[in-house]
Protein backbone atom coordinates (compact mmCIF):
# COMPACT_ATOMS: atom_id res chain seq x y z
CA UNK A 1 0.00 0.00 0.00
CA UNK A 2 1.54 3.24 -1.00
CA UNK A 3 1.45 5.45 1.91
CA UNK A 4 2.78 9.28 2.40
CA UNK A 5 3.74 9.52 6.12
CA UNK A 6 0.92 7.15 7.58
CA UNK A 7 -1.53 8.28 4.97
CA UNK A 8 -2.70 6.00 2.00
CA UNK A 9 -2.99 7.31 -1.71
CA UNK A 10 -6.12 5.98 -2.13
CA UNK A 11 -7.53 7.75 0.87
CA UNK A 12 -5.56 10.99 -0.14
CA UNK A 13 -7.30 10.24 -3.82
CA UNK A 14 -10.84 9.69 -2.38
CA UNK A 15 -10.79 12.59 -0.08
CA UNK A 16 -9.07 15.30 -2.38
CA UNK A 17 -10.02 13.80 -5.93
CA UNK A 18 -6.96 13.73 -9.21
CA UNK A 19 -4.38 14.81 -9.95
CA UNK A 20 -3.25 15.50 -6.56
CA UNK A 21 -0.07 17.07 -5.25
CA UNK A 22 0.99 15.60 -2.26
CA UNK A 23 3.80 17.45 -0.15
CA UNK A 24 5.03 14.87 2.31
CA UNK A 25 6.49 17.52 4.80
CA UNK A 26 8.30 14.81 7.01
CA UNK A 27 10.35 14.65 3.92
CA UNK A 28 10.64 18.41 3.58
CA UNK A 29 11.75 18.24 7.43
CA UNK A 30 14.06 15.80 6.44
CA UNK A 31 15.71 18.03 4.09
CA UNK A 32 15.53 21.19 6.15
CA UNK A 33 17.67 19.69 8.71
CA UNK A 34 20.22 18.39 6.26
CA UNK A 35 20.77 21.79 4.88
CA UNK A 36 20.37 23.36 9.00
CA UNK A 37 22.94 20.90 9.73
CA UNK A 38 25.46 21.21 6.66
CA UNK A 39 25.25 25.11 6.88
CA UNK A 40 24.37 26.45 10.74
CA UNK A 41 28.16 25.32 11.99
CA UNK A 42 29.64 27.99 9.65
CA UNK A 43 26.97 30.70 9.70
CA UNK A 44 25.56 30.00 6.40
CA UNK A 45 22.33 31.25 5.63
CA UNK A 46 19.23 29.64 3.99
CA UNK A 47 16.87 31.20 1.94
CA UNK A 48 14.30 28.67 0.44
CA UNK A 49 12.89 30.30 -3.13
CA UNK A 50 9.63 30.26 -3.05
CA UNK A 51 9.36 29.70 -6.95
CA UNK A 52 9.79 26.07 -6.45
CA UNK A 53 6.89 25.60 -4.33
CA UNK A 54 4.91 27.53 -2.24
CA UNK A 55 1.44 28.53 -0.87
CA UNK A 56 0.87 29.99 2.62
CA UNK A 57 0.40 27.10 4.63
CA UNK A 58 4.05 26.02 3.31
CA UNK A 59 5.73 29.47 3.76
CA UNK A 60 4.22 29.17 7.53
CA UNK A 61 5.82 25.69 7.82
CA UNK A 62 9.41 27.16 6.48
CA UNK A 63 8.93 30.02 8.73
CA UNK A 64 8.70 28.18 11.62
CA UNK A 65 11.91 25.97 11.02
CA UNK A 66 13.52 29.55 10.65
CA UNK A 67 14.10 29.11 7.05
CA UNK A 68 14.67 33.09 4.96
CA UNK A 69 12.38 32.67 1.58
CA UNK A 70 13.39 33.84 -1.69
CA UNK A 71 10.15 35.57 -3.60
CA UNK A 72 10.43 36.55 -6.50
CA UNK A 73 7.12 38.80 -7.87
CA UNK A 74 4.58 40.76 -6.03
CA UNK A 75 2.09 37.33 -5.85
CA UNK A 76 4.71 35.20 -4.10
CA UNK A 77 5.83 38.80 -1.51
CA UNK A 78 1.71 38.56 -0.73
CA UNK A 79 2.31 34.84 0.31
CA UNK A 80 5.11 35.75 2.74
CA UNK A 81 3.39 38.24 3.87
CA UNK A 82 -0.21 36.76 4.19
CA UNK A 83 1.97 33.56 5.72
CA UNK A 84 3.69 36.06 8.53
CA UNK A 85 6.92 36.81 7.08
CA UNK A 86 9.03 39.73 8.52
CA UNK A 87 10.22 42.16 5.44
CA UNK A 88 13.67 40.72 7.20
CA UNK A 89 13.26 37.32 6.12
CA UNK A 90 12.64 38.00 2.34
CA UNK A 91 14.82 38.80 -0.45
CA UNK A 92 13.05 40.26 -3.59
CA UNK A 93 14.25 38.37 -6.87
CA UNK A 94 13.24 38.42 -10.60
CA UNK A 95 15.06 38.47 -14.18
CA UNK A 96 12.42 41.96 -15.06
CA UNK A 97 11.30 43.55 -12.03
CA UNK A 98 8.22 45.91 -12.92
CA UNK A 99 7.59 49.17 -11.12
CA UNK A 100 5.30 47.43 -8.19
CA UNK A 101 8.27 45.23 -7.63
CA UNK A 102 10.65 48.08 -6.63
CA UNK A 103 8.19 50.09 -5.13
CA UNK A 104 7.69 46.75 -2.70
CA UNK A 105 11.68 46.74 -2.32
CA UNK A 106 11.79 51.02 -1.71
CA UNK A 107 8.66 50.95 1.01
CA UNK A 108 10.64 48.11 2.86
CA UNK A 109 8.60 45.50 2.43
CA UNK A 110 11.13 43.11 1.70
CA UNK A 111 14.18 42.83 3.67
CA UNK A 112 17.05 43.56 0.54
CA UNK A 113 16.61 43.05 -3.47
CA UNK A 114 18.78 41.23 -5.55
CA UNK A 115 19.19 43.71 -8.49
CA UNK A 116 19.58 42.17 -11.99
CA UNK A 117 20.82 44.99 -14.20
CA UNK A 118 21.97 48.40 -14.50
CA UNK A 119 18.56 49.40 -15.83
CA UNK A 120 16.74 47.94 -12.92
CA UNK A 121 19.24 49.72 -10.63
CA UNK A 122 18.43 53.15 -11.27
CA UNK A 123 14.67 52.30 -11.56
CA UNK A 124 15.23 51.37 -8.11
CA UNK A 125 17.44 54.36 -7.13
CA UNK A 126 14.45 56.70 -8.45
CA UNK A 127 12.02 54.94 -6.54
CA UNK A 128 14.34 54.62 -3.40
CA UNK A 129 13.77 58.22 -1.58
CA UNK A 130 12.07 57.58 1.38
CA UNK A 131 13.86 55.16 3.29
CA UNK A 132 17.15 52.86 3.26
CA UNK A 133 17.21 49.92 0.65
CA UNK A 134 19.34 46.94 0.99
CA UNK A 135 20.74 45.90 -2.22
CA UNK A 136 22.77 42.73 -3.38
CA UNK A 137 24.24 43.10 -6.77
CA UNK A 138 23.79 39.69 -8.87
CA UNK A 139 26.48 38.72 -11.00
CA UNK A 140 27.44 35.83 -13.38
CA UNK A 141 29.84 33.94 -11.58
CA UNK A 142 30.59 32.90 -15.10
CA UNK A 143 31.26 28.92 -13.69
CA UNK A 144 29.20 26.52 -15.81
CA UNK A 145 27.95 23.43 -13.95
CA UNK A 146 26.67 19.81 -15.54
CA UNK A 147 26.00 17.09 -13.34
CA UNK A 148 29.67 16.00 -12.95
CA UNK A 149 31.65 18.75 -14.33
CA UNK A 150 32.04 22.68 -14.47
CA UNK A 151 33.43 24.87 -16.48
CA UNK A 152 34.28 28.51 -15.92
CA UNK A 153 33.07 30.11 -19.54
CA UNK A 154 34.62 33.30 -20.80
CA UNK A 155 31.51 35.37 -20.22
CA UNK A 156 27.72 34.62 -19.73
CA UNK A 157 25.27 34.59 -22.22
CA UNK A 158 21.82 34.70 -20.38
CA UNK A 159 19.55 37.65 -19.65
CA UNK A 160 20.41 37.20 -16.18
CA UNK A 161 22.72 39.25 -13.76
CA UNK A 162 24.67 41.99 -14.40
CA UNK A 163 27.78 41.94 -17.31
CA UNK A 164 31.10 42.80 -15.58
CA UNK A 165 31.55 45.20 -18.21
CA UNK A 166 28.39 46.98 -16.10
CA UNK A 167 30.72 46.81 -12.78
CA UNK A 168 31.82 49.80 -12.61
CA UNK A 169 28.35 51.96 -13.23
CA UNK A 170 26.17 49.58 -10.95
CA UNK A 171 28.89 50.57 -8.03
CA UNK A 172 29.12 54.60 -9.21
CA UNK A 173 24.86 54.45 -9.24
CA UNK A 174 25.17 53.00 -5.19
CA UNK A 175 27.69 55.44 -4.41
CA UNK A 176 25.53 58.33 -5.61
CA UNK A 177 22.07 57.27 -4.04
CA UNK A 178 22.68 57.51 -0.04
CA UNK A 179 19.41 55.43 0.25
CA UNK A 180 20.90 52.18 -1.53
CA UNK A 181 23.20 50.52 1.07
CA UNK A 182 25.65 47.87 -1.09
CA UNK A 183 24.68 44.53 0.98
CA UNK A 184 26.91 42.42 -1.26
CA UNK A 185 26.40 40.08 -4.40
CA UNK A 186 24.78 37.00 -5.50
CA UNK A 187 25.00 34.37 -8.43
CA UNK A 188 22.65 31.70 -9.41
CA UNK A 189 24.68 28.64 -10.93
CA UNK A 190 21.54 26.83 -12.49
CA UNK A 191 19.80 23.73 -11.55
CA UNK A 192 20.37 20.15 -10.88
CA UNK A 193 24.02 20.22 -9.64
CA UNK A 194 25.60 17.29 -8.27
CA UNK A 195 29.41 18.38 -8.70
CA UNK A 196 30.50 20.36 -4.75
CA UNK A 197 33.40 21.44 -6.60
CA UNK A 198 31.12 23.40 -9.11
CA UNK A 199 29.91 25.35 -6.08
CA UNK A 200 33.23 26.30 -4.67
CA UNK A 201 34.54 27.60 -7.39
CA UNK A 202 31.41 29.44 -8.18
CA UNK A 203 32.03 30.93 -5.06
CA UNK A 204 35.64 31.74 -5.09
CA UNK A 205 34.52 33.69 -8.20
CA UNK A 206 32.07 35.80 -6.26
CA UNK A 207 35.13 36.39 -3.78
CA UNK A 208 36.82 37.73 -6.84
CA UNK A 209 34.23 39.70 -7.53
CA UNK A 210 33.67 41.26 -4.07
CA UNK A 211 37.46 42.23 -4.29
CA UNK A 212 36.45 43.94 -7.50
CA UNK A 213 33.63 45.86 -6.12
CA UNK A 214 35.65 46.38 -2.84
CA UNK A 215 38.35 48.61 -5.15
CA UNK A 216 35.31 50.64 -6.02
CA UNK A 217 35.14 50.98 -2.12
CA UNK A 218 32.02 48.65 -1.90
CA UNK A 219 32.79 46.22 0.93
CA UNK A 220 30.31 42.59 0.28
CA UNK A 221 28.84 41.36 3.93
CA UNK A 222 27.38 38.58 2.00
CA UNK A 223 27.93 36.78 -1.07
CA UNK A 224 24.52 34.71 -2.02
CA UNK A 225 25.25 32.20 -4.01
CA UNK A 226 22.00 30.86 -5.23
CA UNK A 227 20.27 27.12 -5.20
CA UNK A 228 20.67 24.54 -8.17
CA UNK A 229 21.53 22.31 -5.79
CA UNK A 230 21.11 18.39 -7.21
CA UNK A 231 18.46 15.88 -6.30
CA UNK A 232 17.53 12.56 -7.57
CA UNK A 233 14.66 12.74 -9.82
CA UNK A 234 14.67 8.92 -11.69
CA UNK A 235 15.09 6.00 -9.95
CA UNK A 236 18.03 4.13 -11.52
CA UNK A 237 19.43 7.39 -13.23
CA UNK A 238 23.01 8.57 -13.07
CA UNK A 239 22.79 11.22 -10.60
CA UNK A 240 24.69 11.10 -7.16
CA UNK A 241 23.24 12.91 -5.12
CA UNK A 242 25.32 16.03 -3.52
CA UNK A 243 26.84 15.60 -0.33
CA UNK A 244 25.79 18.68 1.32
CA UNK A 245 28.24 18.55 4.36
CA UNK A 246 30.65 18.64 2.23
CA UNK A 247 29.93 21.26 -0.48
CA UNK A 248 28.75 23.44 2.18
CA UNK A 249 32.16 23.12 4.40
CA UNK A 250 34.09 22.80 0.79
CA UNK A 251 32.94 26.23 -0.45
CA UNK A 252 33.29 28.59 3.33
CA UNK A 253 36.52 27.03 3.15
CA UNK A 254 37.39 28.01 -0.24
CA UNK A 255 35.58 31.42 0.31
CA UNK A 256 37.40 32.35 3.37
CA UNK A 257 41.04 31.23 1.91
CA UNK A 258 39.90 33.90 -1.14
CA UNK A 259 38.67 36.38 0.66
CA UNK A 260 42.34 36.24 2.99
CA UNK A 261 44.37 35.75 -0.44
CA UNK A 262 42.73 39.08 -1.79
CA UNK A 263 42.99 41.16 1.26
CA UNK A 264 39.31 41.87 1.99
CA UNK A 265 36.82 41.11 4.98
CA UNK A 266 35.50 36.97 4.57
CA UNK A 267 31.99 38.04 3.43
CA UNK A 268 29.03 36.25 5.17
CA UNK A 269 27.24 33.19 2.30
CA UNK A 270 23.86 32.65 1.95
CA UNK A 271 21.96 30.19 -0.13
CA UNK A 272 19.08 29.53 -1.60
CA UNK A 273 17.98 25.81 -2.49
CA UNK A 274 14.14 25.38 -3.88
CA UNK A 275 13.95 22.08 -5.49
CA UNK A 276 16.22 20.13 -3.03
CA UNK A 277 13.88 21.45 -0.04
CA UNK A 278 10.57 20.26 -1.97
CA UNK A 279 11.27 18.02 -4.96
CA UNK A 280 10.92 14.57 -3.78
CA UNK A 281 8.69 15.63 -1.03
CA UNK A 282 6.39 15.53 -3.60
CA UNK A 283 4.30 13.16 -5.44
CA UNK A 284 1.35 13.53 -7.92
CA UNK A 285 -1.62 10.90 -8.04
CA UNK A 286 -3.23 10.67 -11.01
CA UNK A 287 -6.48 8.62 -12.28
CA UNK A 288 -5.45 6.15 -15.43
CA UNK A 289 -8.66 7.57 -17.71
CA UNK A 290 -7.68 5.23 -20.82
CA UNK A 291 -4.83 2.19 -22.47
CA UNK A 292 -4.54 3.07 -25.85
CA UNK A 293 -2.25 0.20 -27.70
CA UNK A 294 -0.97 2.72 -30.78
CA UNK A 295 1.50 0.74 -33.54
CA UNK A 296 4.65 0.73 -31.61
CA UNK A 297 3.50 1.83 -28.09
CA UNK A 298 1.04 1.61 -25.77
CA UNK A 299 -0.04 5.54 -24.13
CA UNK A 300 -1.68 5.35 -20.20
CA UNK A 301 -3.77 8.61 -20.54
CA UNK A 302 -4.00 9.96 -17.10
CA UNK A 303 -6.46 13.40 -15.76
CA UNK A 304 -3.69 15.73 -15.80
CA UNK A 305 -0.35 16.15 -17.78
CA UNK A 306 1.23 19.77 -18.77
CA UNK A 307 -1.12 21.59 -16.96
CA UNK A 308 -0.11 20.64 -13.35
CA UNK A 309 3.70 19.34 -14.73
CA UNK A 310 5.23 21.20 -17.81
CA UNK A 311 8.59 19.73 -16.56
CA UNK A 312 8.44 17.20 -19.19
CA UNK A 313 7.63 19.34 -21.94
CA UNK A 314 9.79 21.97 -20.76
CA UNK A 315 13.27 20.44 -20.03
CA UNK A 316 12.53 16.74 -21.14
CA UNK A 317 12.53 15.80 -17.11
CA UNK A 318 11.44 12.50 -16.34
CA UNK A 319 10.00 11.11 -12.96
CA UNK A 320 9.69 7.65 -11.97
CA UNK A 321 5.94 6.41 -12.12
CA UNK A 322 4.35 3.78 -10.17
CA UNK A 323 0.92 1.99 -10.03
CA UNK A 324 -0.95 2.41 -6.33
CA UNK A 325 -3.04 -0.93 -7.02
CA UNK A 326 -1.29 -3.10 -8.95
CA UNK A 327 2.63 -3.11 -7.39
CA UNK A 328 4.37 -6.10 -8.40
CA UNK A 329 2.29 -7.64 -11.50
CA UNK A 330 4.41 -8.36 -14.63
CA UNK A 331 5.43 -4.90 -16.10
CA UNK A 332 4.58 -3.94 -19.25
CA UNK A 333 6.73 -0.99 -21.22
CA UNK A 334 4.26 2.26 -21.40
CA UNK A 335 4.34 5.66 -22.54
CA UNK A 336 2.49 8.15 -19.50
CA UNK A 337 0.46 10.82 -21.73
CA UNK A 338 -1.37 13.55 -20.46
CA UNK A 339 -5.09 15.02 -21.76
CA UNK A 340 -4.43 17.95 -23.36
CA UNK A 341 -4.60 18.67 -26.67
CA UNK A 342 -1.06 18.53 -27.19
CA UNK A 343 1.87 15.94 -27.28
CA UNK A 344 1.76 16.03 -23.56
CA UNK A 345 4.12 13.00 -22.89
CA UNK A 346 5.17 12.89 -19.43
CA UNK A 347 7.75 9.92 -19.96
CA UNK A 348 8.15 5.99 -20.34
CA UNK A 349 7.13 3.54 -17.31
CA UNK A 350 6.94 0.23 -16.59
CA UNK A 351 3.41 -0.70 -15.42
CA UNK A 352 1.49 -3.65 -14.78
CA UNK A 353 0.24 -5.07 -17.39
CA UNK A 354 -3.46 -5.41 -16.23
CA UNK A 355 -3.59 -1.90 -15.86
CA UNK A 356 -6.87 -0.60 -15.84
CA UNK A 357 -8.71 2.74 -16.49
CA UNK A 358 -9.59 4.39 -12.95
CA UNK A 359 -5.82 3.07 -11.47
CA UNK A 360 -4.39 5.61 -9.65
CA UNK A 361 -0.61 6.05 -11.09
CA UNK A 362 2.04 7.73 -8.64
CA UNK A 363 4.59 10.43 -10.00
CA UNK A 364 7.59 10.79 -8.09
CA UNK A 365 9.19 13.58 -7.31
CA UNK A 366 6.81 16.06 -8.05
CA UNK A 367 7.27 18.76 -5.25
CA UNK A 368 9.42 20.88 -7.82
CA UNK A 369 8.26 23.55 -10.31
CA UNK A 370 5.29 21.48 -10.77
CA UNK A 371 2.54 23.02 -9.43
CA UNK A 372 3.80 26.63 -8.94
CA UNK A 373 4.67 26.20 -12.99
CA UNK A 374 1.26 24.93 -13.42
CA UNK A 375 -1.57 26.47 -15.83
CA UNK A 376 -4.77 26.33 -17.24
CA UNK A 377 -4.15 25.27 -20.83
CA UNK A 378 -7.69 23.75 -22.27
CA UNK A 379 -9.30 25.28 -19.29
CA UNK A 380 -8.49 22.75 -16.84
CA UNK A 381 -8.48 23.85 -12.94
CA UNK A 382 -5.56 23.13 -11.85
CA UNK A 383 -5.14 20.57 -8.83
CA UNK A 384 -5.33 20.06 -5.10
CA UNK A 385 -2.03 20.64 -3.27
CA UNK A 386 -2.41 18.16 -0.09
CA UNK A 387 -0.04 18.29 2.88
CA UNK A 388 0.80 15.23 4.92
CA UNK A 389 2.40 14.76 8.01
CA UNK A 390 2.10 12.26 11.45
CA UNK A 391 -0.95 10.11 9.64
CA UNK A 392 -2.72 13.59 9.58
CA UNK A 393 -3.76 15.25 6.07
CA UNK A 394 -4.88 18.93 5.12
CA UNK A 395 -5.38 21.20 2.43
CA UNK A 396 -2.40 23.80 1.30
CA UNK A 397 -4.04 24.58 -2.10
CA UNK A 398 -7.82 23.40 -2.98
CA UNK A 399 -8.27 22.79 -6.56
CA UNK A 400 -9.75 24.91 -8.60
CA UNK A 401 -13.38 25.04 -9.61
CA UNK A 402 -14.66 25.61 -13.05
CA UNK A 403 -16.17 29.09 -11.96
CA UNK A 404 -12.45 29.68 -10.94
CA UNK A 405 -11.29 28.78 -14.26
CA UNK A 406 -13.67 31.23 -16.16
CA UNK A 407 -13.24 34.00 -12.81
CA UNK A 408 -11.60 36.17 -15.43
CA UNK A 409 -13.83 36.10 -18.18
CA UNK A 410 -15.03 40.01 -18.82
CA UNK A 411 -18.38 38.70 -20.48
CA UNK A 412 -18.93 36.20 -17.58
C1 LIG B 1 18.17 33.21 -8.11
C2 LIG B 1 17.74 31.82 -7.83
N1 LIG B 1 17.96 31.31 -6.60
C3 LIG B 1 17.56 30.05 -6.31
C4 LIG B 1 16.93 29.24 -7.24
C5 LIG B 1 16.50 27.87 -6.83
O1 LIG B 1 17.13 26.87 -7.56
P1 LIG B 1 16.87 25.34 -7.19
O2 LIG B 1 15.43 25.14 -7.07
O3 LIG B 1 17.48 24.58 -8.31
O4 LIG B 1 17.58 25.11 -5.87
C6 LIG B 1 16.69 29.74 -8.52
C7 LIG B 1 16.02 28.90 -9.53
O5 LIG B 1 15.78 29.24 -10.64
C8 LIG B 1 17.11 31.07 -8.84
O6 LIG B 1 16.89 31.59 -10.03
Amino acid sequence: VLEFAGVSAATLAETYGTPLVVIDLEVVDAAIDAFVHACAPHGVEISYAAKAFVSIGFARHLLARGLGLDVCSTGELLIAQRAGYAPSGLTLHGAGKTDDDLRAAAQGLVGRIAVDGIDELRRLAAAARAQRVDVLLRLNSGVEARTHAFVRTGGDDTKFGIHPRDEADAAAIIAAHPHLRFAGLHAHMGSQIYDSQAFAGHAEALVDAAARFAGYGLMSEQAVVGGGFGVATQRGADERPLDLDETIATLVRRTAQRAQALGIPVPRIGIEPGRAIVAAAGTTLYRVQALKRQTTRTFVVVDGGMTDNPRPAIYGARHHVASVRRPGAADIDVTISGRSCENDELGPARLPHDLQAGDLLAMETTGAYTFSMASNYNRFPRPAVVAVEGGKHRLFIRRETLDDVIRTDADG
